[in-house]
């Protein structure tokens, strides 16, 4: 590789947040203590969190200046961990990626080989890309349901379904064979019907004030939003049903009282993908290449070079975006 390399710097000056692509010196790398892989990224991709850092919405970035992008797919070019040689095609995602350590959005990426997965036999860069930390987030959340007793031929919600966590929880609930219901503030409902939503419903239902109890409606949940939306779901989910909680779309409080808990048996489980295990991941990644079908990814997928990866980032967060935003690094 040459000793310089392109890559989106996030940097902040007067107080004020600037990212612009720019040239990076091979040595700014990071390099942990043993292990270390270099790897050229083919793709990254756009996440919310992402959009939260480099708006400055959110305290996701830990110091300046700093290249973001919470995942990345690429080629290994050297390494120092023996699970890895020149060639092998792996992929990042979680462990602090675009938050401590530099992230995908550069052609080249340098992390602990014990941050990688080889991507399973037949599947390209730029499906692993397009499923990415949204997909595994949502096959954890499903495993959460599975273990919970949740099983198909229920009615489970998904909020934020038209993003990535939620275009995901549709596709692989509806592979599975449970009834998905999609929550939306979209008008135009073909994309989530074409993931395999049976229903749809506004997301304005579940943003009022929670009430402790109402009816019954869902058998589980997938909830990317929180606040008020996941206090109202706890409110109206059936006995002994189970809400997944990955996200904070729509707020970090919950303002819930215990009632469902305690008079329905209702069951909150927590969603983490940043830091679970290889073996989980690995895993996971099997099922999802089982699961997933490429007619899926292509329906989801909208690919943008990576100095519109600010821009985007904006509309991300005003959430005029849909599906998976795949960050191409060459062209
Ligand atoms: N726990 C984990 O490991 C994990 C992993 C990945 C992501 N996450 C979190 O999960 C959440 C979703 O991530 P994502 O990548 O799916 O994001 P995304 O692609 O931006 O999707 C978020 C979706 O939420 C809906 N939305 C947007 N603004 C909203 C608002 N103000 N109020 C309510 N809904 C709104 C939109 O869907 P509709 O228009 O269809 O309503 C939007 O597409 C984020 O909070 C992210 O940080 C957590």
């Amino acid at each position: 590789m040459n000793d310089s390399f392109q890559a989106l710097v996030l940097d902040k000056r007067d107080d004020r947040l600037h990212s612009e692509v720019t040239e990076v010196d091979r040595d700014s790398l990071p390099k942990e203590e043993d292990g270390n892989v270099l790897v050229e990224v083919h793709y990254s991709a756009l996440n919310y969190k992402d959009a939260l850092g480099l708006t400055g919405s959110g305290k996701i970035v830990s110091h300046y200046p700093f290249i973001p992008g919470c995942e990345f797919v690429g080629k290994v070019v050297e390494s120092d961990h023996l699970d890895f040689k020149p060639g092998d095609e792996v992929i990042a995602t979680g462990f602090g990626i675009g938050e401590r350590h530099f992230g995908g959005f550069s052609q080249f990426a340098q992390v602990p080989g014990n941050w990688l997965v080889k991507l399973p036999e037949g599947m390209n860069m730029r499906d692993a890309i397009t499923i990415g930390t949204p997909g595994l987030t949502a096959m954890f959340a499903i495993e959460a349901l599975e273990h919970e007793g949740v099983h198909p031929g229920q009615e489970v919600l998904v909020t934020g379904a038209s993003g990535g966590v939620g275009s995901f929880s549709i596709a692989l609930l509806h592979k599975l064979g449970y009834h998905a219901i999609a929550s939306t503030g979209k008008t135009d409902l073909s994309y989530l019907t074409d993931l395999g939503a049976e229903q749809t419903i506004p997301r304005s239902e579940l943003e009022g004030t929670p009430r402790p109890l109402a009816r019954q409606r869902f058998d589980a949940a997938i909830d990317s939003i929180g606040g008020n939306t996941l206090a109202n779901i706890l409110s109206q989910t059936r006995y002994e049903g189970t809400v997944a909680a990955c996200g904070l779309v729509g707020g970090h409080e919950l303002p819930a009282t215990v009632y469902p808990f305690i008079l329905r048996g209702v069951r909150l489980v927590g969603i983490d993908s940043v830091m679970q295990p290889i073996t989980r991941r690995v895993t996971a990644w099997e099922r999802l290449y089982e699961l997933i079908e490429p007619h899926v990814l292509n329906r989801m997928v909208h690919e943008i070079p990576l100095h519109d990866v600010p821009r985007q980032a904006e509309a991300m967060m005003r959430g005029e975006l849909s599906g998976r935003t795949v960050v191409r690094m060459n062209g």
